[in-house]
């Protein structure tokens, strides 16, 4: 295929046996696509077994011929015309064709919706009418097929256009056109119709290229979803490459650029390609590498854009349109992984605001779970807030897919955001503190006895681990030598007892905080000090933290470079510092604010 023209992605659906496969074998015959000598092939071969020629049989006959290459997902055909290449997925099902759609294996930018003129509007016209929507096709054309079974008639026509009309204005569509044709004869195909001088607008291939091509993706805001951080350390090399690939818009040298949902901030430095001279300027397509004039501690699954363009969303819960595909249904109160860009992240089915039966495609009311093949608008919620696009927007950065078990079970897109006031994690936390239930002991009668108020104190920063852990035992020694009730607690020791499994997968970091968070409240509650160290926390890490340990609260050491954008520490010290000096200061601190109320000398 020729590069320099452009390209459109077309989906043609429609009720079975309503012709679908027959426009498609027209376009390709009519706009002189096929391989050549195929149509006299295949006429050939119908004669040859007494059996009357079809268009659609264009479709079988390619098919075989493209199967001994490469292997096609779906049926796919190109064909062309003056202005454009066109890619049509003939959808042999609607659930095939709503997976790969969902999923972004096959997104068009159009669609042909095609409706027999005999047999009228049926089932699949409207369900599919509805999943077009569903999946954010925008530009529809309807086309009315089969006219010559009723004798090319304007009225029977109309009597559809009403119809179907009225049914994609209760679904909010906005057709482009209702384009009468015979498909079997060429009539309105690609040429304007003999036996229909009623009708005087386009023919379907005039209407496919009237369709708009979709914004360009380099047009679009720039988008690069984070996929690895290379540290180069080598002599006089302390370089950190940011790889990923562009999902939209372009960069240059000297661009501003902001990290979502980190917040933080640079200046691109370079750019830089694997094996390839460093350049000036990207795009998107590109896989490549960055280095940025500052340093600043991000991680894979970040979103970056350039400071001064449109911002994508950050929240923890969205509104987004899915397709479940998986035996199991969906359900509230488990966990799944849910992937977006470069971002993997834990996810919740927080509520269903409408189930369609995607077979049947009623509204089903009154079901808490989603079922295989059933397509639903919900509420999702993630373990952290995450960045993201909608789906009007910037569509790379708005699909997602729901993963179950390391299988897709649903694919979506997302339609917005919704405020993260209120989360699972604070309907937990408080339904937590309403059935705590309390000791005899009160807090004061413990503070007496133990010399100090209860606190949990995190030790914090970007690869000083073994200093952290240092500090946090020494301070531990200390306090306990002057009689005070204090625990330290290590990394592993809260993720041990699960399954290695887990505590690999990207969720462990995030089942490591909510355990930690859990225990830190009865811990504290006991009269405690509680001692821990973490490393590349975040300031939503802080923040889920805080709210588990809460009513207690926490003081934050950290040591090393600042690694939080809002989050402000108690205290914070350079790498090279003293563990003595360390450990004196967070000691001052602690008499300073009275957690310790009785002073001796360490
Ligand atoms: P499925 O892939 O099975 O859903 O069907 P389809 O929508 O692809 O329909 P297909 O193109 O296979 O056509 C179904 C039947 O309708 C075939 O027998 C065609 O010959 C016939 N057909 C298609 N277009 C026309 C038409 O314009 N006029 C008449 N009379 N028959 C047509
Ligand atoms: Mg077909």
């Amino acid at each position: 295929m020729e590069t320099n023209r452009e390209q459109m992605k077309i989906v043609i659906v429609g009720h079975v046996d309503h012709g679908k496969s027959t426009v498609i074998g027209r376009l390709l015959a009519d706009t002189d696509s096929l391989p050549k000598g195929k149509l006299q092939q295949v006429k050939q071969s119908c004669a040859a077994n007494a059996r009357p020629f079809e268009y659609a049989f264009l479709l079988d006959a390619l098919k075989d011929e493209q199967s001994q290459g490469i292997t096609i997902e779906s049926a796919r055909c190109f064909f062309k015309t003056k202005k454009r290449h066109y890619i049509v997925f003939d959808a042999p099902g609607h659930i095939e064709f709503l997976k790969n759609m969902v999923t972004g294996a096959a997104h068009a930018a159009a669609a042909l919706l095609v409706i027999d003129a005999h047999e009228g509007i049926q089932e699949n016209s409207k369900r599919h009418g509805y999943l077009l929507s569903f999946l954010g096709i925008k530009q529809v054309s309807i086309v009315v097929n089969k006219m010559d079974l009723v004798d090319y008639s304007e009225e029977v026509f109309n009597n559809i256009v009403k119809d179907y009309t009225s049914f994609l204005n209760s679904i909010n569509v906005k057709p482009n056109s209702f384009i009468p044709i015979s498909a079997r004869d060429g009539e309105g195909v690609v040429h304007a119709s003999e036996k229909m001088k009623w009708y005087k607008n386009k023919s379907v291939l005039e209407q496919l290229d009237g369709f708009k091509k979709e914004k360009s993706s380099q047009k679009k805001p720039f988008r690069f979803p984070l996929q690895d951080i290379y540290k180069f350390t080598e002599e006089n090399d302390d370089r950190r490459v940011f790889a990923g690939t562009i999902e939209s818009g372009n960069i240059k040298i000297g661009d501003d650029v902001v990290f979502y949902p980190s917040q933080k901030e640079s200046t691109i430095k370079s750019i830089e390609e694997f094996n390839v001279a460093a350049k000036v300027e990207a795009v998107a397509g590109q896989a490549i590498g960055f280095t940025l004039n500052t340093q600043i501690y991000v991680k894979p699954g970040e979103l970056m854009f350039k400071k001064d363009e449109h911002k994508p969303q950050i929240s923890s819960r969205l509104r987004a349109n899915i397709f479940w595909m998986s035996k199991a249904p969906f359900i509230k109160d488990k966990t799944y992984k849910l992937k977006i860009s470069s971002t993997r992240i834990s996810v919740k089915l927080v509520s269903i605001v409408n189930i369609i039966d995607a077979s049947e495609l009623g509204t089903i009311e009154g079901k808490d779970q989603i079922e295989r093949h059933d397509v639903a608008e919900v509420i999702l919620e993630t373990s952290k807030p995450i960045a993201f696009d909608l789906i009007d927007e910037i569509e790379g950065t708005s699909r997602f897919v729901i993963v179950d078990n390391y299988e897709i079970a649903g694919g979506g897109i997302v339609l917005e955001k919704i405020s993260d006031d209120q989360t699972l994690l604070k309907e937990h936390i408080s339904r937590r503190e309403s059935q705590w239930e309390k000791g005899a002991v009160t807090l004061e009668e413990k503070i007496a006895i133990n010399k100090h108020k209860p606190k949990f104190i995190v030790f914090c920063g970007e690869d000083t681990v073994q200093k952290q852990q240092q500090a946090a035992k020494l301070l531990e020694k200390k306090l306990f030598q002057q009689g005070h009730q204090v625990y330290y607690l290590g990394f592993s020791n809260v993720l041990a007892g699960l399954d290695s499994d887990f505590s690999q997968a990207v969720d462990g970091r995030e089942e490591h905080i909510r355990r930690l968070g859990e225990l830190a409240r009865i811990i504290t509650d006991s009269g405690q000090i509680f001692i821990t160290t973490l490393s590349s926390v975040d300031d939503y890490d802080i923040e889920n933290l805080k709210l588990l340990t809460a009513p207690n609260d926490f003081l934050t050491v950290v040591i090393g470079q600042n690694i939080f954008t809002k989050f402000k520490p108690n205290l914070d010290f350079d790498e090279a510092a003293e563990i003595d000096y360390i450990v004196q200061e967070v000691y001052t601190l602690l008499i300073n604010e009275e957690i310790i109320t009785i002073e001796y000398n360490i």
